[in-house]
């Protein structure tokens, strides 16, 4: 017989196609139906598949007395509270490692068409502004810049990777310093004074909520790009909106936003922004490998008690 697995609205459907055959999926109500359907069958699920984006809320985790693994589909999964699922034995997992050469490709992609402007001279030739107007004004080059990174775990490694051909001067900053050729900065601000580019690439939740505030905006500076594919919440972004509006910050490369997906009319009316939906891992091949990652961990789990990929909170439980 196939396990039962609460499955949260607003995944991948490649996910759901992957579970499908392994398990009987339950989907999570809207919220008008959720009390009532969790009092019914709250007992019933062992496991859970959500994301780190859409998360596990505290009500629903509370509501499953049987609950054994989370399954999550991200390497972020700032919207589960993984601490409090721990002191309950629940293990919980995510995609570590396979998205990370899509998503600091998309880092480097941000970076490069913020830079030089590419949404913008897209529209410039749409528009037939260049048969009307002539060329376009110059743009800024990318190459032998000093590149800030805030965050250096697997992804921002791989960010810093791919700088050499630029010609960047690597800094980077994180709560500790690492064992790597490149200058640290245990003050962001300072770093970001000196940064031409800033790129974002930590965890979400309370510990980054705002690290990027109007001060370390101020720093970067009227020339300086912000690139962010961490987590909306961790740049202020009503700072942020003010400064590219004054001038004082040179332009923003954007993958995420503080109310997803919901993106302020200020920001969508700015020429100096490039905007994503969220997508630096949104690759077929990624995406794949992202829901083969939260299939095998539960199918593990169901098999053997064990997991591959658990979060650090959980570790001591496999
Ligand atoms: P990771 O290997 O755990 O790296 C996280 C890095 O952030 C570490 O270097 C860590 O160093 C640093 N860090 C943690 N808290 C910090 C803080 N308060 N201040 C400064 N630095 C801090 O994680 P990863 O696999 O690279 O993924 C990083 C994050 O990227 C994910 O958690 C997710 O939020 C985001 N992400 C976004 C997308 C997207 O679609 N846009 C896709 C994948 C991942 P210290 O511990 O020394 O501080
Ligand atoms: C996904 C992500 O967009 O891995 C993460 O932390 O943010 C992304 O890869 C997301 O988890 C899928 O919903």
């Amino acid at each position: 017989m196939k396990p039962d697995l609460l499955y949260i609205p607003g995944l991948d459907t490649r996910l759901r196609d992957m579970l499908e055959p392994e398990f009987t999926l339950y989907d999570l109500p809207g919220e008008k139906d959720q009390a009532a359907f969790l009092a019914e069958h709250g007992a019933r699920f062992t496991a859970v598949a959500t994301s780190g984006t859409v998360g596990l809320p505290a009500a629903v985790m509370a509501a499953l007395p049987n609950l054994k693994i989370v399954s999550c589909y991200g390497v972020g999964y700032d919207g589960i509270d993984a601490e409090t699922a721990a002191a309950r034995g629940i293990i919980v997992t995510h995609t570590p490692g396979v998205l990370n050469d899509d998503v600091a490709n998309t880092a480097i992609m941000l970076w490069l068409a913020t830079s030089r402007k590419l949404p913008m001279l897209d529209r410039y030739v749409r528009d037939g502004r260049w048969e009307r107007e002539g060329n376009a004004a110059l743009t800024v080059s990318p190459q032998n810049r000093t590149v800030g990174i805030v965050g250096l775990g697997r992804i921002g490694q791989a960010i810093a990777d791919r700088l050499p051909p630029f010609g960047a001067r690597i800094l980077y900053h994180t709560r500790s310093p690492k064992d790597v050729p490149y200058t640290y900065y245990a003050n962001l601000t300072e770093m970001a004074r000196e940064a031409d580019v800033l790129i974002v690439i930590t965890p979400g939740g309370a510990e980054t909520h705002h690290l990027i505030n109007a001060e370390v905006i101020e720093a970067l500076g009227p020339e300086g790009i912000l690139v962010n594919v961490a987590r909306g919440p961790v740049v202020d972004e009503t700072a942020l909106i003010a400064a590219l509006q004054d001038g004082r910050l040179g332009g923003a490369g954007l993958d995420v936003f503080e109310h997803e997906p919901v993106v302020p009319q200020a920001l969508c009316e700015l020429d100096n922004v490039v905007l994503q939906p969220h997508i630096a891992s949104a690759t077929v091949e990624t995406r794949r490998a992202m829901a083969q990652l939260v299939g095998d961990n539960l199918i593990h789990y169901f098999r053997e008690g064990t997991v591959l990929t658990p979060v650090p909170e959980c570790q001591h439980l496999t």
